[in-house]
């Protein structure tokens, strides 16, 4: 099963075929950062992907809309996701300070 590893705290979770990454960590207990509860709206879910990038689901236009945001705030928009809206196929390695259970 998918699997997501979440530093610095190093947490790691396993991510089901139809849930996002926010999702399984809902699922499994631990808050994650969000303002607009996963709508895709406030891009306080979003990550820095630091191994296995090629291991998640396709950008879909609402998440290419945020990563196009974040992009102009400065981040890398081939090393951000949004939790919220980013599947998982295998295993990866995300940075995202707040998420704790
Ligand atoms: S939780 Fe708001 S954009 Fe992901």
């Amino acid at each position: 099963m998918p699997t997501v590893r979440v530093e610095p705290a190093g947490l790691e979770f396993e991510v089901g075929a139809a849930e996002t990454m926010m999702e399984a960590a809902l699922r499994h207990g631990y808050r994650w950062p969000t303002i607009c509860g996963g709508r895709g709206q406030c891009r306080a879910c979003f990550v820095e992907v630091l191994d296995g990038g090629d291991q998640f689901g396709p950008i879909g236009r609402c998440e290419a809309e945020g990563i196009q945001i974040l992009a102009e705030s400065g981040e890398d928009p081939a090393a951000v996701r949004l939790a919220c809206q980013a599947s998982v196929r295998g295993s990866v390695t995300v940075r995202k300070r707040g998420v704790r259970r």
